[in-house]
C-alpha cells in the first residue's frame, strides 16, 4: 500500500485553533481524511510513537511538547501519500521550510512545528497503528 499516510496535527495547531485552516490545506491538496480523532498523548505513548528519537537531545522537550495538549492523528489517503504529504507539510525547520507549505505558514519553530507525517510506507502502517486499532479501522471507519 503506498497509499495512506499519518498526519497528526500537533498540539500547538490545535492551541493556535488552526485545525480548519490545515485540514483544508490538506483536502485541497488531493487527500482524502479516512480516520480522524483528538486525542493528548502521554509520556509513554508520545515516547512510543518517537522511539526512533529516544537518544536525541530534542527528546525531552519534543515529549513535553507532544503532551502538553490534545492531537489529531488523521489517517489520509492519496496516491504517493507519504512523499506527497512530506512536501505538503515542509522541512522539519519552518525556517527551512519552502514557501506555501504547512510548516511555513504556520509553525513557530523547528520543535513546534505544527503537523506531522510518516516518512516511510512501512512508518505509515506502524504509526497508523499507534493511533487506531484493526477493530477501530474497520468498524468505526470502514477501512
Ligand atoms: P515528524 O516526524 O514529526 O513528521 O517530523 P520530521 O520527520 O520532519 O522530523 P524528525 O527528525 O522526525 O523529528 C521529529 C520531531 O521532533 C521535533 N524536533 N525538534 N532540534 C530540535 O529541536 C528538533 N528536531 C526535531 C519536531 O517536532 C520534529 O517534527
Ligand atoms: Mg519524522
Amino acid at each position: 500500500m503506498n497509499n495512506r499516510t499519518l498526519a497528526i496535527l500537533k498540539p500547538d495547531c490545535v492551541r493556535k485553533n488552526l485545525i480548519g485552516e490545515v485540514l483544508t490545506k490538506i483536502t485541497s491538496a488531493g487527500f482524502t481524511i479516512k480516520a480522524i480523532k483528538m486525542v493528548r498523548l502521554n509520556k509513554d505513548s508520545a515516547g512510543g510513537f518517537y522511539e526512533i528519537h529516544r537518544d536525541k537531545p530534542f527528546f525531552g522537550s519534543l515529549l513535553d511538547y507532544m503532551t502538553s495538549g490534545p492531537c489529531i492523528p488523521v489517517v489520509l489517503e492519496k496516491e504517493n501519500a507519504v512523499n506527497d504529504f512530506r512536501t505538503l507539510i515542509g522541512a522539519t525547520d519552518p525556517a527551512k521550510a519552502a514557501d506555501g507549505t504547512i510548516r511555513k505558514l504556520f509553525a513557530d519553530s523547528i520543535t513546534q512545528n505544527i503537523i506531522h507525517g510518516s516518512d516511510s510506507d512501512e512508518n505509515a502502517a506502524i504509526e497508523i497503528s499507534h493511533f487506531f486499532s484493526r477493530k477501530e479501522l474497520l468498524e468505526n471507519y470502514g477501512l
